[in-house]
């Protein structure tokens, strides 16, 4: 059973929190994350989108939030930038059925214009209220490499603010026997300003994929 007590927000709202005893599984942090009511997120999206993949993944990709196709088919990375992902791994020879994917904050932020819900970053309290959940992936599947996707995934897996420029490629201590390395989001390769600055970031987003998979060849397809 999976108990729960009243939290203050700095918002002034109450939530629960998930106290004890805590999830130890996969399955069971699923489960919990499902009703979390940790920041005041939830209360328009449509569902949270908790990580996916093996439970003993020797690498875990941590994204910014879901998207909108996420929001609505309750899975990670797979709209628009999730096919961009996709298509650099299978370039770098990774199979993502052999990582987990997850994200920085499991709920979608989104405005409403018309018809459509434009995507809106996570706030560093959203990220720091969700690193609860992000915690206790890395904790309870133990990976080799957790890969930060963007300053939004960085900020919540190394708790700080980071520049990507000074840090990418970098294989940084972050926990025992667990090391960090930090690129950037996928839908930024999306939104260079031509098509030749596209092909630039995305040769090198698929030279970071390449590290990654030859630091931990068991990801390899
Ligand atoms: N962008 C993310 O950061 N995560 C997703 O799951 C989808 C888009």
């Amino acid at each position: 059973m999976v108990s729960t007590r009243r939290v203050e927000h700095q918002t002034g709202l109450f939530d629960s929190e998930v106290v004890e005893p805590h999830p130890r599984t996969i399955t069971q942090l699923r489960k919990a994350a499902a009703t979390c009511e940790r920041c005041p997120l939830f209360e328009n999206a449509t569902q949270t989108v908790f990580g996916e993949g093996p439970a003993d993944a020797p690498v875990v990709f941590v994204g910014e939030q879901p998207g909108d196709q996420e929001d609505l088919q309750g899975k990670p990375f797979v709209g628009p930038a999730g096919r961009m992902f996709d298509r650099a791994l299978e370039e770098a020879g990774i199979d993502r059925k052999r990582v987990y994917v997850t994200n920085a904050v499991k709920h979608f932020k989104f405005e409403p214009r018309g018809k459509r819900r434009l995507h809106k970053k996570p706030n560093a309290y959203e990220i720091d209220r969700c690193r609860w959940w992000l915690d206790r992936e890395i904790t309870v599947i133990e990976p080799q490499l957790a890969v930060a996707l963007g300053v939004t995934a960085a900020r919540g897996l190394l708790s700080r603010a980071v520049t990507i420029a000074r840090v990418r490629g970098d294989f940084i201590p972050l926990r025992d026997g667990v090391e960090a390395f930090v690129t950037v989001h996928p839908s930024s390769l999306l939104r260079a300003p031509d098509e030749a600055a596209r092909a630039q970031e995305y040769a090198k987003f698929v030279h970071d994929m390449q590290l990654i998979a030859r630091h931990v060849p068991a990801i390899r397809a």
